[in-house]
């Protein structure tokens, strides 16, 4: 099958490297001239697991190829991908700007029948829109059918999530559209629902805030155990035991970050407003989200009257382990926060993409670890690297003036930390 993918970013470029290696012919397009070029050399322009490996074995099998002329390639193309950006708004609202762009392009490129598929994250109701915009445009009924299929994949585990997925989700509304879906998906083995375009876009927002709401959830019944002496650990262990629970995304930190559950709830929650449906939960799992991710600034000001002049460490500045993705990190709100109280923050990430510089020109970047922690008041750790876990904690205590841990991922073992004689704070783990 002849597809397209409009976006290289992080959906389309793991679309199209997937759909290449399933066998069929794809071609990636995207305005960025530096991006394509880049790709086509087998250059990864994302930091993802096996990126590279895949993107050189599909250009060598000629199967993958990068370019920017749109025009050409909607009209030798028998399936349109849609992954383009859909940023929020600061009234929590989508962007879907680029996608009407590339509908508008679509429109006046169009030569014969065409399945458009939107793999972005999108409004409920954005199928419908997007179908009645290209007849607008005065493209014929008969030429094209819209098929909403949402992408479940996390980063880090981008490729491996969108060859085993635990399902593909199709909303349809044309008979010979989801025959061309589920030929598409032939090859893949994982149960494909086909459902109406509506449910479709519902799914992948439902989904997103159902995992965050379990995030927010246990982080507050870590909290209690704080209070209560009880190691959330072995509560979430037991809790997780029920098959009903299942014991995913029951690890208490300093909260959720990255591109999509921020942004998704946020999407829901203004998705049912518009709905006359109130999310309270959602609401109230945001909340607790950005009151978590502050947590270790609760507890250096429960520590010290003032931080004016204290030094910080701050271990790891991506949204989680396995990315070099900062958007929407719990560190980047608590270094603005301590960078408030007249802090001088030492922070030390070997990943991290480059674009933290810009936020934040005037904290030290260390380039080890054990670097960032000299004449230190305190390191709080806000991503889960391995690294981090494994610290020598005799050689973190030489290094510090003070020997203060936050750890905001529950990553050191509370046996070496007792050994160790330091003062260390967890997310509910009695201390
Ligand atoms: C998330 C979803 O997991 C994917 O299924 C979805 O496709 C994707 O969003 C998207 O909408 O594109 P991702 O943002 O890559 O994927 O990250 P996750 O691995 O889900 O982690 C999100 C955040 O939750 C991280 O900050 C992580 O540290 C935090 N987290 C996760 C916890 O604090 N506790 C947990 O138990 C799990």
């Amino acid at each position: 099958m002849n597809i397209c993918v409009i976006g290289a970013g992080y959906v389309g470029l793991i679309t199209s490297l997937c759909f290449a290696k399933q066998g069929n012919r794809v071609i990636c397009v995207d305005k960025d001239i530096e991006k394509v070029d880049k790709l086509n050399k087998g250059i990864p322009t994302i930091f993802e697991e096996n990126l590279e490996e895949l993107l050189n074995e599909c250009l060598t099998s000629k199967t993958i190829f990068f370019t920017k002329d749109i025009h050409q390639t909607i009209r030798d193309s028998d399936v349109i991908f849609i992954a383009v950006g859909t940023p929020e708004m600061d009234n929590w609202d989508v962007d879907i700007s680029q996608v009407t762009e590339v509908i508008n392009q679509i429109s006046y490129s169009i030569n014969d029948y065409k399945i458009i598929v939107n793999k972005s994250t999108v409004p409920v109701g954005t199928q419908k829109y997007v179908k009645e915009l290209l007849i607008r445009n005065g493209v014929s009924k008969d030429k094209f059918d819209i098929v909403s299929n949402p992408e479940f994949l996390r980063e880090g585990k981008a490729i491996y999530d969108f060859l085993n997925g635990d399902r593909i989700v199709i909303g349809y509304d044309s008979e010979k559209a989801k025959m061309v879906m589920e030929k598409l998906y032939s090859t893949f083995n994982t149960k494909v629902v086909f459902t109406q375009p509506e449910a479709a876009e519902l799914i992948k927002y439902a989904s997103n805030a159902f995992l965050a709401t379990k995030i927010s959830f246990i982080n507050e019944i870590a909290n209690l155990c704080n209070k209560v002496g009880a190691n959330i650990e072995t509560v979430a262990y037991a809790i997780g035991l029920d098959k009903r629970i299942s014991p995913e995304f029951l690890k208490a930190g300093i909260g959720y970050g990255g591109s999509c559950f921020p942004k998704d709830t946020k999407a829901l929650v203004k998705i049912g407003e518009k709905n006359e449906c109130d999310f309270k939960i959602v609401n109230s799992a945001i909340k607790v989200n950005e009151e978590q991710r502050l947590l270790p600034v609760k507890v250096l000001l429960d520590k010290y009257k003032s931080l004016k002049g204290k030094v910080i460490t701050i271990l790891g500045l991506t949204f989680k382990a396995g990315t070099n993705d900062i958007r929407e990190s719990p560190s980047l709100f608590i270094i603005e926060e301590l960078l408030k109280q007249g802090t001088i923050i030492k922070a030390y990430d070997s990943e991290a993409s480059p674009e933290i510089k810009q936020i934040f020109p005037n904290i030290i970047y260390c380039h080890s670890l054990y670097d960032s922690l000299i004449d230190s008041h305190c390191a709080v750790i806000c991503t889960d690297w391995e690294e981090f876990s494994t610290i020598d904690l005799s050689m973190l205590k030489k290094k510090m003036k003070n020997p203060m841990i936050i750890d905001g991922r529950n990553l050191l073992d509370l046996e070496e930390v007792k050994k160790n004689n330091l003062q260390y704070y967890s997310v509910g783990r009695g201390n």
